[in-house]
């Protein structure tokens, strides 16, 4: 993905949205922020990722994690194209802002373009309260996205964080199951970070790399 990607900054671009215009990082600021885009208005698989967004809503709230869409057309026709984002599924309200892009300016400087076909793509960036991207998904305009499976990297990235990335998620990881300790914590103070103990699995290598914690 050439342009701006994992730990760069997201540039602070002033932005029209349907809710208000803003510059990028004073909406980042103070939270996390889900930044997702979308090739057009009026196309089928787009209005289910937005309506699915508008259902899932509520967990991001309760993460306190932002949410902001971004799609390649006006304010006007987004307007339009909400009422039927929210017809075609039934409970989703969208409350989040959507950016507009009808001339395609905004979304290759947020490294959002699908290089093959050299138009917008399902990109979404996960951007921290410092406004530097944490995490990015590129999906092409064919195939939609798993809201399921961003609500479990998010949480991954949250609990990383708040642990200072000194534990880590293994395959197919969920909240409530146990995390791994990094690599770069040496057993000494993986003892003191995690006072109830932790469990190193008995490996044909006997490296003792793989130790399995539970975190709250
Ligand atoms: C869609 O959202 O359905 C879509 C958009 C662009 C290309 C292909 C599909």
């Amino acid at each position: 993905m050439p342009g701006i990607t994992l730990g760069d900054t997201v540039p602070n671009l002033a932005v029209k949205t349907t809710h208000d215009n803003f510059k990028l990082h004073d909406y980042f600021a103070d939270s996390w922020t889900v930044l997702f885009s979308h090739p057009g208005d009026f196309t089928p698989v787009c209005t289910t990722e937005l309506g699915a967004m508008g259902k899932y809503a509520h967990e991001f709230q309760k993460r306190g994690v932002k949410l902001l869409g971004l799609s390649c057309d006006d304010i006007q026709s987004h307007k339009e194209w909400i009422k039927d984002i929210e017809a075609f599924t039934p409970g989703s309200k969208v409350t989040y802002p959507i950016i507009a892009d009808p001339n395609k300016e905004i979304i290759p400087q947020l490294n959002m373009i699908d290089p093959i076909e050299n138009g917008p793509s399902r990109a979404l960036h996960i951007v921290g309260p410092d406004s530097k991207i944490k995490l990015s998904f590129l999906y092409p305009s064919t195939t939609g996205r798993n809201m399921d499976e961003v609500l479990r990297a998010l949480d991954s990235l949250l609990l990383a964080s708040k642990h200072q990335n000194k534990i880590a998620t293994p395959v197919n990881w969920k909240p409530d199951e146990p995390v791994v300790i990094s690599p770069s914590v040496p057993d000494e103070e993986a003892k003191k970070l995690f006072p109830e103990g932790f469990k190193t699995a008995d490996l044909p290598s006997k490296k003792g790399y793989m130790r399995l914690a539970d975190v709250f």
